[in-house]
């Protein structure tokens, strides 16, 4: 029996992590998080009431669940108060079911406007960042000038840093942005009382996490981003802050790589990215306009349209490389039900994967056709009841990933999912 489970992405973000974890969920005593912020978002629904979470753990919609927030996660702390306080509105307790690390890096207000100008000068060049401050908050950290969440609880020593990192951001703000300096008092007196809010939630993460594991109990690890988004693996330059593949399941919570016993890559059953890079499948044509339309593919955290294309197995054999894929879920099948021919990138073109944004941007992807089923899968439950051409479609990507798939998600409800070997069962 998989005790602890990693969910993560496989692509570039929005596979549909959320809805897989509110799925597991049921099945543990507690989520963490461990990378990435509140650039991340993660849709769920319930019954058809819509919940969208960006920094609190997938499993805050079932009770008896325990959300952590650990390490390796930067936390803007408005973003969080907020996100807290909309769940609490709809009557869901948060307080007394989240837990955050005392080590994880705050998110301040010059990180954001550190993004938003930087983002701004690069013109044509951009990334596409979300705005968020999250490049710069992890910046900080590596450079061991970051305020972690811990350091709120000390007024004092938190004056003294929080005037010594200002004033080498505010250089660069005015000196090199030509913007307007932020204030001092003003940022450390919105942050004390950020903090009377959010530190009674503060503990020891990694222990609490290895009590559970000491109980036996089961534990889900969520993802953020895409392993195409990984700071090391992604499309470089065109990629998040953060290691948003598997490893960083252990380094942003505190548990050992050993402990690790299953991980879950989720992949839609088609590709898209939001944001500026590369995307050797997107499609410009009216069969993108047809999957944007049936997936509605908007950004949960920018409301940005997402960028649409065909499944990349050249791209998903390797995120499943790198994060040491056990199971695969494919998600959103049923956004296929209307096509009548599907494609799958099956070659590169190239000896090599791609590492440089050159090499990127010269591949040149080669498809395998396959006849679409243009029926209904909607909601389906069963694998049997599947369209043989659905099927042959699956066995496809199980053949050339010698990965099985576990899991078909069908639909964006809870309820709406062909569970074929449950990751913790
Ligand atoms: P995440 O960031 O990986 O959690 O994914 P997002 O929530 O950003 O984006 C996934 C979107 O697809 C959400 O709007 C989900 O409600 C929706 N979704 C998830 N699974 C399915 C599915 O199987 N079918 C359909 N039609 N929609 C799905
Ligand atoms: P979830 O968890 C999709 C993208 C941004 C941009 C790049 C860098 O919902 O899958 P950042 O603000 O992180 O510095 O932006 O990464 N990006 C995402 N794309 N889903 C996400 O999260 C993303 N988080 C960041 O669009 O291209
Ligand atoms: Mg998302």
């Amino acid at each position: 029996m998989n005790k602890t489970v990693v969910v993560l992405g496989t692509q570039w973000g929005d596979e549909g992590k959320g809805k897989i974890v509110d799925l597991l969920t049921e099945e543990a005593i507690a989520v963490v998080r461990y990378q990435g912020g509140h650039n991340a978002g993660h849709t769920l629904i319930i019954d058809g009431e819509k919940t969208v979470l960006h920094l609190v753990p997938s499993g805050i919609l079932r009770d008896d669940v325990t959300c952590y927030i650990g390490n390796g996660v930067v936390i803007e702390p408005a973003a969080l108060i907020k996100e807290i306080e909309q769940l609490s509105a709809a009557g869901v307790d948060v307080r007394s079911r989240l837990v955050i690390s005392h080590a994880a890096p705050v998110i301040m207000p010059y990180h954001i406007l550190l993004d938003q100008l930087r983002e701004a000068k690069r013109g044509k060049k951009a990334i596409g960042t979300t705005g968020r401050g999250i490049g710069p908050a992890y910046e900080d950290k590596v450079a061991r000038r970051g305020i972690r969440m811990g350091d709120l609880a000390d007024a004092e020593t938190l004056r003294h840093k929080l005037q010594e990192v200002l004033a080498y951001h505010n250089h660069v703000i005015e000196h090199y942005h030509a913007h307007e300096p932020l204030d001092l008092e003003q940022v450390y007196q919105q942050l004390l009382q950020q903090a009377e809010q959010l530190l009674p939630m503060c503990d020891d993460v990694t222990g609490c996490l290895h009590t559970h594991l000491q109980k036996s109990e089961k534990i889900l690890l969520e993802g953020a981003q895409g392993s195409l988004l990984d700071i090391d693996h992604g499309t470089y330059p065109f990629v998040t802050s953060s290691n948003t593949t598997a490893g960083s399941a252990a380094s942003g919570s505190g548990l050992g790589v050993t402990q690790m016993d299953y991980v879950l890559g989720i992949t839609k059953a088609y590709t898209t990215r939001v944001g500026s890079g590369p995307f050797p499948t997107e499609l410009f044509d009216d069969d993108g306009a047809l999957l944007a339309e049936r997936g509605v593919e908007f950004g949960a955290t920018t409301g940005r349209p997402r960028r649409c294309g065909w499944l990349d197995l050249v791209a998903l054999k390797r995120s499943i490389q790198v994060n040491g894929v056990t199971g695969l879920c494919i998600t959103k099948l049923d956004v296929l039900d209307a096509f009548a021919e599907i494609k799958v990138c099956v070659d590169y073109g190239d000896a090599q994967f791609p590492v440089t944004a050159s090499q990127w941007e010269t591949v040149k992807p080669s498809y395998q056709s396959f006849k679409g089923w243009q029926s209904s899968t909607r909601g389906l439950t069963d694998a049997n009841g599947l369209p043989a051409e659905a099927k042959t479609f699956i066995e496809f990507v199980e053949n050339y990933t010698k990965v099985p798939v576990h899991i078909i998600s069908t639909g964006p409800d809870r309820q709406e999912n062909i569970v074929i070997q449950h990751p913790m069962g």
